[in-house]
């Protein structure tokens, strides 16, 4: 019973204990309770995140190891699961051996915090509202672009899910976007000659909006959305008899993105290639 309250229902439970004693409760050195996540919120977390046999999932504060395990055994998954924990560390090691998935996950007695999670594809979490901010800057700056994080039942402030699932408990869905705010320089072969657009993109997470300067005109980009490492946007071009919508398509790296043009659509449609450059960072 005590095994599927909620996290919630814990940390209060602990806060009121703390309050009556500071020692009552308590977990040294611990920045949250267990509280292990129940088998069907398991099942959607791994499922809104896509989880596949090419993805390195991280468990944040592993617990007994559930949300890995299943990882493993449902869709072939590798990874790492990290808890402070030694009491947890054995059961996931034992349980990881039960579900004959030991070659392909490993549990290790680390510090969250510490731990690095560079090389994730997938970060699963259940941790607390407070812990999800703390953590929050070092996503954003170390997982790679596209990676995906699903937290269960707190989320992250500003930064909004990309996706949520409301099965028994709120689930949410991050992707990690690629820092693309700034000054960009794209050219393009357009019929009419080439054209060197001045792109300038604001961006708050993965929210992103902008203009575009040629021609001493300013337009405004269209449709602008980013996804991971995905950029798309439309532009209108107005330099040939008729307006033309032009559907951009890229991917970025660092400060370079490269891609696809959609000129027209149906019968007329023509993919032109485009590059662009960042001139001047996100001010
Ligand atoms: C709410 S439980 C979640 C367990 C598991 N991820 C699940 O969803 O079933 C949080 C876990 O984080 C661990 N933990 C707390 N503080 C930690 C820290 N600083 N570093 C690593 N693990 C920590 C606790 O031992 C506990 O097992």
């Amino acid at each position: 019973m005590a095994r599927y309250n909620s996290l919630r229902r814990a940390w209060v439970v602990m806060a009121a204990s703390l309050l009556a004693s500071p020692l009552a409760g308590a977990q040294p050195g611990y920045d949250v309770p267990y509280v292990p996540t129940p088998p069907v919120v398991v099942e959607e977390m791994l499922r809104l995140a896509d989880v596949g046999p090419g993805d390195f999932v991280i468990d944040l504060g592993s617990g007994d190891g559930r949300i890995l395990i299943a990882a493993a055994k449902k869709f072939g998954a590798r990874g790492v699961g990290v808890d402070l924990d030694p009491e947890r560390i054995d059961e996931s090691v034992y349980g990881a051996q039960l579900a004959g998935v030991s070659d392909r996950v490993e549990f290790q007695r680390q510090d969250l915090f510490k731990f690095d999670i560079g090389q994730a594809t997938v970060v699963t979490m259940y941790l607390l509202p407070s812990v999800n901010i703390r953590l929050r800057p070092r996503l954003l700056r170390e997982l790679k672009p596209g990676t995906r994080i699903v937290s269960h039942d707190f989320d992250m402030q500003d930064w909004q899910p990309d996706r949520k699932s409301t099965v028994r408990k709120n689930v949410f869905l991050w992707i990690v976007p690629a820092q693309v705010g700034g000054r960009w320089r794209a050219t393009v072969a357009l019929p009419a000659g080439e054209r060197s657009y001045e792109i300038e993109i604001k961006q708050k997470f993965q929210e992103i909006d902008g203009f575009v300067r040629y021609d001493k005109k300013t337009a405004g980009l269209w449709n602008v959305k980013l996804s991971g490492d995905r950029i798309n946007f439309v532009i209108v071009d107005d330099t040939g008899p008729v307006e033309t919508n032009l559907y951009f398509d890229g991917r970025v790296s660092g400060d370079a993105i490269e891609g696809v043009i959609k000129r027209g659509i149906g019968s007329d449609q023509k993919e032109i290639k485009w590059r662009a450059a960042r001139i001047a960072p996100a001010s």
